[in-house]
């Protein structure tokens, strides 16, 4: 922590410099002491690679987001929307809390309330400074990641308490590239916006713990000028409605959510009629009216396996995680795809493997989610893996084959000592993690065997449900259901930077 931070900072500096991190709260309360010790929530979920993503001293139990959204004019027009807001978050103190934070990025917040009692507006106040009444303000510091709405609520909120805040914010939308030079949150397109926010770009439309630790439910009222589609997670809550030109999309996503998994996307979509898969998960797929031709009856074949695909990892990982699925194509960013929880989105056209890959997800990333971003191998392995697997199950190459092909080739030696199980904020999608990450998976099978790798990956899938969990909690479910101690396998995948010594085969 340098002084400069600490000067950008401004008012925040104080929970800093008390708690010397992100992780902890504050000063506790002397033992014995009487009465409640109201605290500065911290800034921060404690992640290590995105320290100021998320936030301490509460837990949101569900955002309720209400949106206008005007796409770009035409070209030559510059790539910017006009994005106006109003979040409804319904949150749960952890912790006596004197103040607390939210993440907010790029937008500028016109008013709040905490429980329907204004803030005002004021800018941060020095550190250390005492504020009177109920206040809010807003660091953005683009060159340190900082990006933190504070909130002083007066009264201050008591442990377990539970408050409803509303912030009323907008702004320009653009194209912001980030970690991995990747479209990033409100991505604005030419016809709408395609909205993909991992690891942390939820921030960019709006205010929330974003962090995947303080899961939430959703809500969503997208207003966009008729014509215009806007499809978000889980399922319509009620039909749109279209008044004076603009029309209003109203999606309901009951489950368990991380922040990076929202998705309000808008475009000039075909929205086609729902179907199901043998196990009654509805699938409503959103595909862009301006794609043809081949990507076209590509798209089309991929979107139509997925009942089949959701049959088949419900066979092997149990029960489909969510109320609903289906697929979001737009046309614009080619290559790029996110699982968004339900939806997930795909740019250009939809590939097979691919749209497993995103299903997968839905349980290995989704329903159990990396609990610090250093764990994303097991997002990423997972659904990689999974790909090995359903290629076998349709009469291609084993998934032994697909390590095979993996493990044989030389590789540079900068291949080798990437660490999977630490890959850093820039390395998060690096080719390892996605390959070396399956190759995990497959030899944890042999290591353990059939029947214990496909128990334990149900027992990790049960135990961290709703949640999230680490490497190590991984390691702790396959050494519950093998016996075997995993020290030595995980060491060698995870971290020893070197070619793993031998090919490991199956029976
Ligand atoms: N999770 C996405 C997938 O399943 C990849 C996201 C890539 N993000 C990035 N910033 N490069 O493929
Ligand atoms: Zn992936």
């Amino acid at each position: 922590m340098n002084g400069k931070r600490l000067k950008l900072v401004g008012g925040l500096a104080v929970a800093l410099t008390v708690i010397g991190g992100l992780g902890a709260t504050g000063a506790a309360a002397a033992p014995g002491a009487p009465g409640p010790r109201y605290t500065a929530g911290s800034q921060g979920a404690g992640d290590a690679y995105f320290p100021y993503s998320g936030n301490g001293g509460y837990d949101v139990s569900h955002y309720d987001l209400d949106v206008t959204y005007t796409p770009p004019a035409a070209a030559p027009a510059p790539l910017e929307g006009r994005f106006e807001g109003v979040a409804t978050i319904d949150l749960v103190a952890t912790q006596d809390l004197d103040r607390f934070n939210l993440d907010l990025r790029g937008m500028e917040v016109s008013s709040l309330t905490v429980d329907g009692k204004p803030a005002r507006a004021i800018a941060p106040p020095a550190p250390g400074a005492e504020v009177d009444g109920a206040a809010y303000w807003h660091v953005q510091d683009d060159e340190e990641r900082i990006w933190e709405l504070t909130v002083q609520p007066r009264p201050k909120i008591k442990k377990g308490q539970s408050v409803q805040l509303v912030v009323e914010y907008g702004g320009t939308t653009t194209r912001p590239l980030d970690i991995e030079e990747a479209p990033y949150g409100w991505w604005t397109t030419r016809d709408g916006a395609m909205v993909v926010s991992e690891p942390d770009g939820s921030m960019t439309w709006y205010p929330v713990s974003d962090h995947q630790t303080d899961k939430a439910s959703y809500s969503f009222a997208i207003t966009v000028p008729e014509g215009k589609v806007a499809v978000a997670n889980g399922v319509q809550s009620k039909p749109e409605q279209t008044a004076g030109g603009w029309t209003t999309w109203y999606w309901d996503a009951p489950d368990q959510q991380a922040s990076y998994l929202t998705t309000a996307s808008v475009g000039d979509f075909e929205l086609r009629p729902t179907y199901t898969s043998t196990s009654g998960v509805p699938i409503i797929d959103a595909v862009d009216t301006k794609i043809t031709g081949n990507a076209l009856t590509n798209t089309n074949a991929s979107l139509g396996l997925q009942p089949q695909m959701i049959d088949f990892l419900e066979s092997r990982f149990g029960p489909y995680p969510f109320n609903s699925y289906g697929s979001i194509v737009d046309n614009d960013s080619v290559g790029y795809a996110l699982e968004t929880q339900t939806r997930p989105v795909y740019s250009g056209s939809a590939g097979q493997g691919t749209v497993l890959h995103e299903l997968a997800h839905q349980w290995f990333g989704n329903a159990v989610s990396p609990e610090r971003w250093a764990d994303i191998w097991l997002n990423e392995g997972w659904a990689t893996y999974a790909t090995w697997l359903w290629t076998e199950h349709r009469g291609g190459i084993t998934a032994q084959q697909a390590y095979n092909n993996w493990y044989a080739p030389a590789r540079t030696p900068a291949y080798w000592s990437f660490q999977i199980g630490d890959p850093g904020a820039l390395g998060l999608f690096a080719t390892q993690v996605y390959n070396r990450g399956a190759a995990t998976l497959h030899a944890l099978r042999v290591e353990v065997g059939d029947e214990a790798f496909f128990a334990g990956s149900r027992l990790w899938l049960e135990r961290h449900n709703d949640s999230a969990g680490t490497a190590e909690d991984f390691q702790a479910v396959f050494e519950e259901v093998s016996g075997e101690d995993l020290d030595a396998f995980f060491q060698t995948w995870l971290y020893d930077q070197v070619k793993p010594p031998a090919t490991w085969t199956l029976p």
